[in-house]
């Protein structure tokens, strides 16, 4: 009997690694993309909106995209890391131009409208910060039981990356973040405990490159623009973060994954948008993350490759 396809929203703010997120998603019969929807982070919600529909005619998606919330619910956006994803957010390789304009609909109201139609629960996989995914859970509460995980890439439970405690999604809108931890929703959290661990290396690049079609083009093109900031930090290759967030629905047997409570810091000079991860279950909480702690690198990266090889099937 196969598997049904899982029904899912693509939600982010592409950014290199999203964008790679995206394409593995798109090549998997597992799932069924509902829509795309832009979020403010690596770069302004426009801009993040026109990479959205560049990586959709890439990848030959023809299904919605929507532009979401320009700003943080509550704090002031922080400034976006050009120097990380370039000034476009998304910069490297030339892209196609969109092939369709965005949906009318805001992407809350996209989300809205298509996970109460859908007759199988949903699952966001949301892969830059949680703006859009709390703005949906506060306008539209009715959709949680519709929802059967959230699975996003954010947080760390050992160290963050934007400030010593906190992760960049997270930061960016903290309190969105608590409002989705505290939602009853189950979420799949790819922290940096494991994306830092999940290298995309020079050797695997040079296997994207061999693989030639017109997508592997533009992948190992992304690749070697991302890695060129974390080159200089030293890293050995590229952490392929947002992969995680949706590797993990389809293959969750190459990541060691520990359920935990986990609540979000919102007001603190010092550890404001830190995931605090219950790791000895001290609280006596219900776990309402399966966090990812480890992954299998090797096997990790044999999947992406599998996945960007049946581009050469169309
Ligand atoms: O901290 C890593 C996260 O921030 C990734 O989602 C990356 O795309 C950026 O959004
Ligand atoms: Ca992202």
């Amino acid at each position: 009997m196969l598997k049904k396809p899982i029904p899912v929203i693509l939600d982010g703010d592409p950014g290199h690694d999203d964008a790679i997120g995206w394409v593995v998603a798109n090549a998997s019969e597992d799932f069924n993309i509902l829509a795309i929807t832009a979020v403010n982070g690596n770069c302004s919600t426009a801009k993040a909106a026109y990479n959205s529909l560049r990586i959709a005619a890439l990848i030959g998606y023809d299904g919605p995209v929507a532009k979401g919330q320009d700003n943080p619910l509550y704090v002031e956006s922080l400034k976006a890391p050009t120097n990380v994803h370039g000034e476009s957010g998304l910069d490297g390789p030339a892209l196609p131009e969109p092939k369709h304009p965005l949906d009318n609909l805001s992407a809350v109201e996209l989300m809205s409208k298509l996970i109460s139609e859908s007759n199988e629960k949903v699952v966001i996989i949301a892969t830059g910060p949680l703006t859009n995914v709390a703005a949906l859970l506060l306008t539209h509460p009715e959709v949680k039981e519709n929802i059967a995980h959230i699975s996003i890439m954010g947080g760390g439970i050992q160290f963050g990356n934007w400030t010593p405690a906190a992760e960049f999604n997270i930061l960016i809108d903290p309190e969105a973040a608590d409002i989705v931890f505290k939602s009853g929703i189950h979420i799949f959290m790819a922290g940096l405990d494991v994306t830092e661990k999940a290298l995309v290396c020079q050797p695997d690049v040079q296997r994207i490159k061999e693989i030639g079609n017109p997508v592997s083009e533009i992948v190992w093109k992304w690749l070697d623009f991302f890695y060129q900031f974390h080159h200089k930090l030293g890293y050995p290759g590229a952490p392929l973060h947002d992969l995680c967030a949706v590797m993990v629905l389809i293959h969750p047997e190459v990541f060691t994954l520990k359920d935990m409570y986990v609540e979000v810091e919102t007001a603190s000079d010092y550890s404001k948008g830190t995931t605090v991860g219950d790791y000895y279950g001290i609280t006596g909480k219900k776990p309402n993350c399966t966090c990812l702690m480890d992954v299998n690198r090797e096997q990790f990266i044999d999947y992406m490759i599998k996945y960007i090889e049946k581009y050469s099937e169309v």
